[in-house]
């Protein structure tokens, strides 16, 4: 069998520092996409170097785009232009990023090239239906597993046309997909969303020269137009800082400085909930890159109390529950969450899986349909399992700041996929955390 890594944290400890997280995931991703069908290089800065965003990386390489780096976060990309990519002459291999699955079945369904899209077991399983329906509806043709799954395989087809599409569920990787196509269809594609989601695609298009047309949350692209190299900074990403803010406010006497983080509105949700919660939390020396706001976080701990979470803010802290559900372990009361079903279908099913953990750590937490029900405690010692789920893995080792006994996390090699190097800032943060192979 395969040796696994797991985490072991020792108890106790608090947070301190100005720490620097690696770069936002979801922009690097869209970075190496649009730059790959730009005219001309596009130089990307404070890319995140984790494997979700090197096999978006990769695949393009295997599109025929040359790329350079990354090195220390510097990616040189010479774009080849809209119709400029070449047949692969295998699969790409997505590995465990649904955002490169999801996104470059729209991106490439209209390239006129035959392409197949593989993943790892966890990725294999994830919804694929939510893209395939309305690209086919765009003329798209991609074929997929009965249970409408990985592998996709698109066949070659120049000819999409626009649709107008409402979106059945709060998906910024759906509303991209479509949106990426409708750059290669005939006439106008518009999406409207349910409610706002991560909008990198619509600033990011814009800051290529594409035109985007946004009315609240319909958001339209007129096929046929180009894309302009440009240079891209990529700010720390907000989902791996949640980790450091809820370790900061959970643990006493902690201060840390998270900086130069994306603070986009349309993915600060968790600021306003552990701001609900009572945390503090500032923002300092708030200012814009390249099109998307950026600040440093200022953190302290303090004590949080439960509360509902407003359900309009789910889509904007879809991917920080986990650390989140730790937060509420720790809060005074009872923390509800609801209208949260997107999170039994990410990495692995969030809802079920951290309650399961929390379970295990002496934690009272009844999870539901939608959403999830804790009452803060005492965490306690004891062994539990990411499920090979990044953000899982690095939430429960969060939870050994206020656990009474050490805490064993199993199968957390995909903590690479979104923060390559947390062990050791985690370490010099002050957590007391080691890898252990078995
Ligand atoms: C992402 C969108 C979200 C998020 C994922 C990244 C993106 O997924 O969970 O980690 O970069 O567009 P959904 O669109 O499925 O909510």
């Amino acid at each position: 069998m395969q040796e696994k890594l797991n985490y072991l944290v020792k108890p106790g400890g608090k947070l301190t520092g100005s720490l620097r997280m690696p770069g936002d995931k979801s922009i690097s991703h869209r970075s190496v996409m649009l730059g790959s069908l730009a005219n001309g290089v596009t130089v990307v800065n404070g890319f995140l170097e984790g494997e979700d965003s090197l096999a978006t990386l990769n695949a393009f390489r295997q599109l025929g785009v040359s790329i350079d780096g990354p090195k220390q976060g510097r990616v040189t990309i010479q774009g080849v232009g809209m119709h400029g990519l070449s047949a692969p002459t295998s699969a790409l291999d997505l590995g465990n990023s649904g955002t490169s699955m999801r996104l470059l079945s729209g991106l490439l369904a209209g390239q006129g090239i035959s392409i197949t899209l593989i993943g790892d077991s966890s990725l294999s399983g994830r919804p694929m239906k939510r893209v395939i329906d309305p690209l086919i509806q765009m003329g798209a043709k991609i074929g997929s597993t009965e249970a409408a799954t990985a592998p996709l395989v698109i066949s070659a087809n120049n000819q999409l046309h626009g649709i107008d599409y409402q979106l059945p569920m709060a998906s910024a990787q759906v509303k991209s997909a479509i949106l990426l196509a409708g750059l290669y269809a005939k006439g106008e594609t518009c999406v409207t969303e349910p409610a706002p989601t991560r909008d990198h695609t619509e600033r990011m298009l814009e800051g290529f020269g594409y035109p985007v047309r946004r009315n609240a949350n319909r958001i339209c692209v007129t096929g046929g137009g180009c894309l302009n190299g440009c240079e891209i900074d990529v700010p720390a990403d907000i989902s791996s800082a949640t980790f450091f803010l809820v370790g900061a406010c959970i643990a006493e006497g902690s201060e840390v400085v998270l900086e130069h983080v994306g603070i986009n509105p349309t993915r600060d949700g968790v600021i306003s909930i552990l701001r609900l919660m009572g945390a503090d939390i500032e923002l300092i020396n708030e200012r814009e890159v390249g099109g998307e706001p950026v600040a440093d976080i200022q953190v302290r701990s303090c004590s949080l109390h439960g509360i509902e979470i407003p359900e309009a803010l789910v889509p904007l802290a879809i991917d920080e529950f986990p650390a989140l559900f730790i937060a509420a372990a720790c809060a005074e009361g009872e923390t509800r969450l609801s209208g949260a079903e997107e999170l039994r279908v990410k990495e692995s099913d969030r809802i079920q899986v951290m309650a399961d953990g929390l379970h295990k750590l002496g934690i009272h937490a009844v999870p539901t349909v939608d959403g999830i029900v804790i009452r803060g405690g005492s965490i306690e010692g004891g062994q539990v399992e990411s499920h090979g789920d990044h953000r899982i893995a690095m939430s429960f080792a969060m939870a050994g700041l206020r656990s009474a006994g050490s805490i064993e996390i199993a199968d957390c090699a995909n903590v690479n996929t979104s923060f390559p190097g947390f062990v050791p800032l985690a370490s010099e943060a002050g957590l007391v955390i080691t890898e252990v192979s078995n």
